[in-house]
């Protein structure tokens, strides 16, 4: 395996840890080895030394043993280049023979977590160094393109340089066991699916917060935003699991063919839409916590998204008429992914519900994918005693229940997945075009209005506030694991 971008934040965060994992569990083949490749001028001595430091922080000590980790540092290697440079390719070249030590030096899998600048040159320099063969594979990270035209570049580029099959479009949340339930809870379950449509449901929400800012991305940050960062990828692979129809079979194929119907089934967004159904919000100090202009790396002027909230509709039998609601934040009061999914209230309301307010029914169904990672299923039970009260009472699942800590990690599985030449849970090359296919109008608007809003919103609120009032248009309210919209004064337009 070939690292692009080794020394980087992915790397440490998330890929040693993921590919310790699937070592400890002896879930790699037999004999492997990895080079990071990077500008740091490390050899594999410092390249290690640096790694065994980083394992510490990042890979949890319970989990595994750790009397192997050594084993497992000793598969590293290290090659110092430029990566957007032609001439460090054949000094991989000659790296890669040395250690297939007369073996196949074609079994490759390169993982680029790199800025999104490198991903369309890797592959070219790739192609032209002859490291392209039929037996290597490509994971390459999100965000794939800018916007739909630099997509499409990006997939010529790799269509060029390796065959549809070899191409690996990762997306983390397709990885987690949570995401994956989804597909279970409604295609292994009959008692969903009448239900699972406009007859029966009101609105679904859904929602990718957290309470951290951007750490130390202010470079790639300010140029992406949440909309690039979260939203064209994560949120609406999670609308796709959530909307698409039962794939025939449970293969790559049928269950991508689905994921891309509902993209292309997202209703255009029409010049109201642009106005009215998107909120997006950029976040300013409070207390003691920096604003997102403050951040090292970003302009004192950013009109970069922190936040964004929209409503999508779906153009189809199943959907027609019912809102989606998708949001993602920094800097908000808590971590939280899930799915909401309101049924429309009883046709005649009988009995006074205690917890039912303006805008909710007594049924929700939440599908939380993290943090307490499980399922609710909330509806009205009388209380007990004199007269007709009725409350929300809730049924639920946590996956602490199957024993401990629910999930594997969701790049193990990806990885694993790519090397065993699973493509299923990875993005197709339509899927990514027909996404920023329906994006792209909201970056163009944003381009050419420069008095389209930003709004402010402090640190460790819930979002603009504007994002409520596009929800109660609809009878509707966002779900808050802990309200928190006090201090109105501080949200300003920005
Ligand atoms: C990444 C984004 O893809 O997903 C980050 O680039 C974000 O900005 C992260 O923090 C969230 O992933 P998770 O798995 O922690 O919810």
């Amino acid at each position: 395996m070939v690292i692009f971008g080794a020394s980087g934040d992915l790397t440490k965060r998330k890929l040693v840890p993921a590919l310790y994992e699937l070592y400890a569990e002896n879930r790699l083949p037999q004999e492997f080895s990895v080079i990071g490749i990077g500008r740091t001028a490390y050899d594999d001595e410092a390249f290690r030394n640096y790694i065994s430091k980083q394992t510490e922080k990042f890979i949890s000590s319970s989990d595994h043993e750790k009397t192997n980790i050594d084993g497992f540092i000793s598969h590293l290697y290290y090659l110092a280049m430029d990566p957007a440079k032609a001439d460090g390719y054949s000094l991989l070249d000659s790296r890669l023979k040395e250690l297939a030590g007369g073996g196949q030096s074609d079994h490759l899998l390169y993982y680029l977590a790199t800025p999104p600048s490198l991903y369309g040159v890797i592959p070219v320099h790739l192609k032209e160094a002859g490291l392209n063969g039929p037996h290597t594979r490509i994971i390459v990270e999100k965000p794939f393109g800018y916007d739909l035209e630099s997509a499409r570049a990006l997939n010529a580029v790799y269509s060029s340089a390796f065959e549809e099959r070899q191409i690996y479009r990762i997306d983390h949340f397709l990885g987690k066991e949570t995401a994956q339930n989804i597909l279970a809870l409604r295609f292994a379950n009959g008692i969903f699916e009448p239900l699972w449509n406009r007859n029966y449901i009101d609105y679904v929400e859904v929602t990718a917060v957290e309470n951290l800012g951007i750490e130390q991305r202010g470079g790639f940050y300010d140029g992406t935003g949440a909309l690039r960062d979260m939203v064209q990828n994560h949120l609406i692979q999670l609308v796709a699991l959530t909307a698409m129809e039962p794939p025939a079979v449970f293969n790559a194929d049928s269950f991508r063919n689905e994921v891309v119907k509902v993209y292309e089934s997202l209703a255009p967004l029409t010049e109201e839409d642009l106005n009215e159904h998107i909120v997006r919000g950029q976040y300013t100090a409070a207390g003691n916590k920096k604003g997102y202009r403050e951040e090292s790396n970003i302009p004192a002027n950013s009109r970069t998204e922190t936040y964004i909230a929209m409503k999508l509709g779906i153009d189809n039998w199943r959907w027609s008429g019912v809102p989606f609601y998708i949001r993602t934040g920094k800097q908000m009061p808590t971590k939280v992914t899930e799915i909401v999914v309101h049924f429309k209230k009883t046709p005649h309301q009988m009995f006074r519900g205690k917890e039912e307010t303006q805008y909710s029914s007594m049924n929700k169904l939440i599908l939380r994918l993290q943090p307490n990672e499980g399922i609710v299923l909330k509806f009205g039970m009388k209380v007990p005693g004199p007269g007709f009260d009725v409350k929300q009472v809730m049924m639920d699942f946590s996956y602490k229940e199957l024993g401990g800590a629910p999930v594997g990690d969701a790049y193990a599985r990806l990885i694993e997945d790519c090397i065993q030449g699973d493509p299923t849970l990875f993005t197709r090359s339509d899927a990514v075009e027909a996404s920023w296919k329906f994006f792209d109008p909201i970056l163009q608007y944003w381009k050419e209005r420069d008095d389209a809003p930003l709004y402010g919103y402090p640190v460790g609120t819930w979002g603009p506030l504007e994002s409520e009032a596009m929800m109660n248009e609809h009878g509707a309210e966002w779900t808050n694991p802990c309200k928190n919209l006090t201090n109105t004064d501080e949200y300003c337009e920005l």
